[in-house]
């Protein structure tokens, strides 16, 4: 029987997943954490050397417990935006410069002048946020100048483990337009894009699809991982990408909805398109001859935790969620404004902040409680409503994470989008996604449609029941972010 392996170097671990290329069952799953730090307000860093050491355990793990599982190859995810600068001889240069790393404003706004806001956007799908790679790129030159004068390659999170892997610099579409360099409708790195940063192209990694075999596993990673040498490696995609993959989102028409820490909508697109004024991503997708709009929102799953963490810490998550069903639709007038960590979709402000606002002494606990569900489902509508106007054919949303585990708010997330939402078997994200496209690039699967067809089925339909009964709420909601912008988010 064929086995696949997918990796996913998030922000928090290093996993190796194991999985039957027939059936879609995970065998097996290792998960190494990974320290993080942040050494200065706005700078969020890792080093690239503890990616590798614990990737390189977490596949170790997998491949001892089990030698009798041939692996037909390895398919890659990650966390996107990262920049890793090496020298010429493969040296990493500093720590990695993350995805949630707010230092480089000064250099967003010197990008966007010189490009232009619409023709960036237009080039790259983007605006020029913080996180993303390209102005980091723009900050090393300015703030290490020797740094920069060393740098010879530059590589994303997961390339990085790849180059580790084989020895190649190359990426794929669906990470490469993550860095604000990608010509993203052609899929080429942007040459109007590079002589106006005055970035080199040859520090670039060669580009390939997420289903394409990049190179194989070279003798030091068999030796480091147990994987064996000459096994093929695949494209992949970044973690959103790839977990899109995960879910079957693969399609046109058919949506993701991850509500993890953070909350994603994300859909597929037979063409290139473009918000004009930025406030969706658009990238390529993971799969060849695929894009996709992606609406962010920053802390989803995340508020809850948050409120939990300082005002809840006893009770269960359950427990404390079950209780919010108690409190009424609108929580009595008590709103959650979600922008607990700034924001990406539809604001993209990263000083956006939270709050609970039209608060009384007859709110109990459960109305805290609603409001928090509400408020993070009024956020995601916010988005999804920018991909309806964009993407109008939505025939099904797949919702994934652990919000969707609750069914009060599955049921508030179906009723404020009024959308029908349906589960699925998967429930491995990003590294799921990611060994599924190591099967296309192997060959055991004729594309990724097939693929997805192959191992993911849905279930569990939640439907709209209340919808109209959100609506004034929701319209409150939305001018809650305007009216409070100048006073407390500046
Ligand atoms: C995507 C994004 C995050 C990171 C980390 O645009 O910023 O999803 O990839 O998970």
């Amino acid at each position: 029987m064929p086995y696949l392996m997918g990796l996913d170097i998030s922000t928090t671990s290093a996993k190796a997943l194991l999985i039957d290329a027939e059936t879609g069952q995970v065998i097996a799953s290792h998960s190494t954490p990974q320290p993080i730090s942040q050494p200065k307000p706005l700078w969020s860093e890792q080093n690239p050397a503890d990616w590798w050491q614990g990737m390189a355990a977490s596949i170790r793990a997998v491949t001892q417990a089990h030698p009798d599982k041939p692996i037909q190859a390895v398919g890659l995810s990650g966390q996107m935006h990262g920049l890793v600068l090496l020298d010429a001889a493969g040296y990493v240069l500093r720590p990695s410069i993350l995805w949630n790393d707010g230092r480089t404003q000064a250099q967003c706004d010197a990008m966007t002048e010189q490009i232009g806001f619409e023709r960036l956007i237009q080039l790259t799908g983007n605006r020029a946020l913080t996180g993303f790679t390209a102005p980091k790129i723009l900050w090393v030159r300015e703030h290490e100048p020797d740094v920069y004068a060393r740098v010879a390659h530059i590589l994303l999170p997961k390339d990085y483990i790849r180059f580790m892997l084989s020895g190649d610099y190359a990426a794929e579409m669906s990470d490469a337009a993550g860095m604000s360099l990608l010509d993203v409708a052609q899929r080429r790195w942007s040459g109007e894009v590079l002589a106006a940063l005055d970035i080199p192209e040859s520090w670039l990694p060669t580009l390939y699809e997420g289903t394409q075999v990049t190179g194989t596993v070279n003798q030091a990673a068999a030796e480091a991982t147990g994987l064996a040498a000459g096994t093929p490696i695949v494209g992949g995609g970044g973690d959103q990408a790839a977990g899109a993959v995960g879910v079957g989102a693969v399609e046109e028409g058919i949506l993701s909805l991850a509500v993890g820490t953070s909350g994603v909508v994300f859909a597929p697109l037979e063409r290139y398109a473009y918000e004009p004024q930025g406030r969706l991503h658009a990238f390529c997708h993971a799969a060849p001859n695929l894009w996709h709009f992606m609406g962010v929102m920053l802390s989803a799953a995340g508020s809850l935790q948050w409120y939990r963490d300082t005002l809840a810490a006893d009770t269960p998550f359950d427990a404390l969620v079950d209780e919010a069903a108690q409190a009424p639709i609108g929580s009595e007038g008590l709103y959650f404004l979600p922008y607990l960590t700034g924001e990406r979709t539809p604001h993209p402000d990263p000083l956006a902040r939270g709050g609970f606002i039209g608060l009384t002494s007859r709110h109990t606990r459960a109305h805290l409680t609603r409001a928090i569900l509400e408020g993070v489902a009024f956020g995601l509508r916010d988005g999804f409503e920018l991909i309806r106007a964009s993407a109008p054919n939505i025939r099904e949303v797949r919702v994934s994470g652990g919000g969707a585990k609750s069914a009060l708010w599955r049921q508030i997330l179906a009723d404020v989008l009024d959308a029908p939402l349906v589960s699925v078997n998967t429930t491995e994200g990003a590294a799921y996604g990611a060994a599924l496209l190591a099967g296309v690039g192997a060959g055991l699967y004729s594309d990724v449609q097939t693929a997805c067809h192959t191992t993911i089925t849905t279930s569990d339909a939640t439907l709209p029941q209340r919808s109209a009964d959100y609506a004034p709420h929701y319209a409150t909601y939305r001018q809650l972010y305007p009216a409070l912008k100048s006073l407390v988010m500046t």
